[in-house]
């Protein structure tokens, strides 16, 4: 029964502060990984396949040295991973829930203890998180999806309706028939872990494509997975064409579901080949995805001037502002907005930005040369444009990793580019409005947003808050009141956004595990 439910605590990160144990063992691992070549191949089924093509591996705050490379799948490999997966099946499914969340739960354990220093050092290495931002997401946010989806999943499978004299009625919580396609991000290793792993909990069977520019951590996944006993071919991970890799698994008819994060253009593209092949597939495919963002901050003028510099500071440039939870737009009372920027530029002057590996360092670099150019020409424009000028930063740097200063644009064009594009790197605009104009501001917020994942008010005022929270109730899943929008936290605050950011089946709850779950009601009478 719920009551027997236990409730998972957040794991606590660590702090590696100076001689400490964690930093030392943290950073060996990093400069092993540096030093020793990794080659990832496929793994279908449990097994290692190579192919004869591969790919380089490099770290993005230092592009010239390869640490490794990961191989190429050809179309038949992709049959292969699916056919792998639907053997697989068989008995994945008819072993009991009970079974299959002891596995997860080892996985965690893993993570917390020998793997840890692994998947921290392999994100900071090839994702360029430094090891802060990589603890709370590759050991933290990964530890606990997995125990909380644990107790989410428990609570579900326990969840049965009422019967009556003569009548039992029960559900029995269904896998899903066919295998779920995983598409991750580089941006998060809990994220891509999250989605093949909550369903696969829910007795699923997966083909995952990491990111090309995850492959490191991704093998470090799949070690993990691999030693907590997961079963042969209940994840298998494939890397490749990323076009060829998901036209081939939208082609099958066994294609039950896609768990998916990254951009809207994609996504959008991945519903409408489902849309046009639905004849096809034996069940609807359940799509679930999280896709862009352009978050906003909007401080209200009774907000205090030093926390909206803070938010500002961390919200839009941790992790080089590559979070799809980042701010990239702000808008500030024309009272407040010098204040506010003043403290904001003494926070930025502190960030240091070079590698991960000098743990001083608050801003390494971006992901890759295409994500560098894009946001150099972005800086460019402003720079040149009679609506915008850049206040902050505003340098960059591609000879050694592909560095980007923290950009601060300011604008009188609430539709500048940089208003209401999403760029996603370490570039914020910021609009100032007249203090008195509070609610026409909220409606110009809410109308300039295509998106809505993450947003957040800063205001003393309740009257002002309520105001936000009504008028800007549809423009963010996730709405912060005093704090940054970014760090959501499993079990306390589930994560996703609506509109074009997704379809808000927010991570880390039981609304999550419920769309990989077919359910049967049975009815019997006596
Ligand atoms: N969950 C992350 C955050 O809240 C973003 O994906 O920052």
């Amino acid at each position: 029964t719920i009551s027997a439910v236990p409730i998972a605590d957040n794991e606590p990160p660590k702090s590696y502060a100076p001689n400490t144990e964690e930093r030392d063992e943290v950073l060996e691992q990093y400069r092993d990984y540096y030093n020793n070549y990794l080659e990832v191949p496929l793994h279908i089924g449990g097994e290692d396949i190579t192919t004869s093509n591969m790919a380089s591996i490099v770290p993005p705050h230092d592009h010239k040295h390869e640490v490794g490379r990961y191989h190429l799948a050809t179309k038949k490999h992709i049959e292969q991973a699916i056919a792998v997966a639907m053997k697989a099946r068989e008995k994945w499914v008819a072993l009991s829930w009970e079974q299959r969340m002891s596995i997860f739960l080892k996985m965690a354990d893993l993570l917390s203890g020998p793997y840890r220093a692994k998947i921290v050092a392999s994100t900071m290495l090839c994702q360029s998180k430094t090891v802060h931002q990589a603890e709370i997401d590759a050991a933290c946010e990964f530890i606990d999806f997995l125990r909380f989806n644990v107790d989410f999943a428990t609570q579900i499978y326990s969840e049965q309706p009422i019967s009556s004299k003569g009548i039992w009625n029960r559900l029995e919580y269904r896998p899903l028939e066919g295998f779920i396609y995983a598409a991750t991000p580089f941006n998060f290793t809990a994220i891509a872990a999250n989605l093949c792993t909550s369903v696969a909990m829910m007795g699923n069977v997966v083909v995952w494509k990491p990111s090309e520019s995850q492959m490191y951590s991704a093998k470090i996944i799949m070690d993990v997975f691999r030693e907590s006993g997961l079963p042969d071919g209940v994840v298998n991970m494939v890397s490749g064409n990323p076009e060829m890799i998901t036209d081939t698994v939208l082609n099958s008819p066994d294609f039950a579901g896609i768990h998916y994060t990254g951009s809207t253009e994609v996504f959008k593209g991945i519903w409408k080949k489902i849309g046009q092949q639905i004849q096809c597939y034996k069940t609807y495919p359940k799509i679930v995805g999280e896709t862009g963002g352009k978050d906003f901050i909007v401080a209200h003028h009774s907000a205090n001037s030093q926390e909206v510099a803070t938010a500002i500071s961390r919200g839009a440039f941790e992790f080089q502002g590559q979070k799809c939870s980042a701010a990239s737009r702000v808008y500030l009372p024309v009272s407040n907005a010098d204040e506010i920027i003043e403290l904001l530029k003494k926070d930025i002057q502190s960030f240091k930005i070079g590698s991960p590996e000098d743990m001083g360092n608050f801003i390494t670099a971006v992901i890759h040369e295409r994500a560098f150019d894009r946001l150099a020409n972005y800086i460019d424009r402003a720079k040149q444009s009679s609506d915008a000028e850049v206040i902050i930063g505003g340098k960059y740097n591609k000879s050694k990793g592909y560095f980007v200063e923290p950009t601060v644009i300011l604008t009188t064009n609430p539709n500048y580019e940089t208003m209401e594009t999403e760029l996603f790197g370490p570039v914020v605009t910021i609009y100032k409005y007249p203090q008195e104009n509070w609610e026409d501001l909220l409606d110009l917020v809410d109308k300039t947003s295509p998106y809505a994942l993450t947003g957040a008010v800063f205001s003393k005022d309740r009257y002002a808050i309520d105001e936000a929270s009504k008028k800007l109730e549809n423009a963010a899943g996730n709405f912060y009141i005093n704090d940054k929008p970014t760090g959501a936290v499993v079990g306390q605050q589930p994560f996703g956004g609506a509109r074009a950011s997704g379809t808000n089946d927010k991570a880390g709850s039981p609304m999550n595990l419920l769309r990989w779950v077919s359910t049967r009601l049975i009815k019997e009478t006596f």
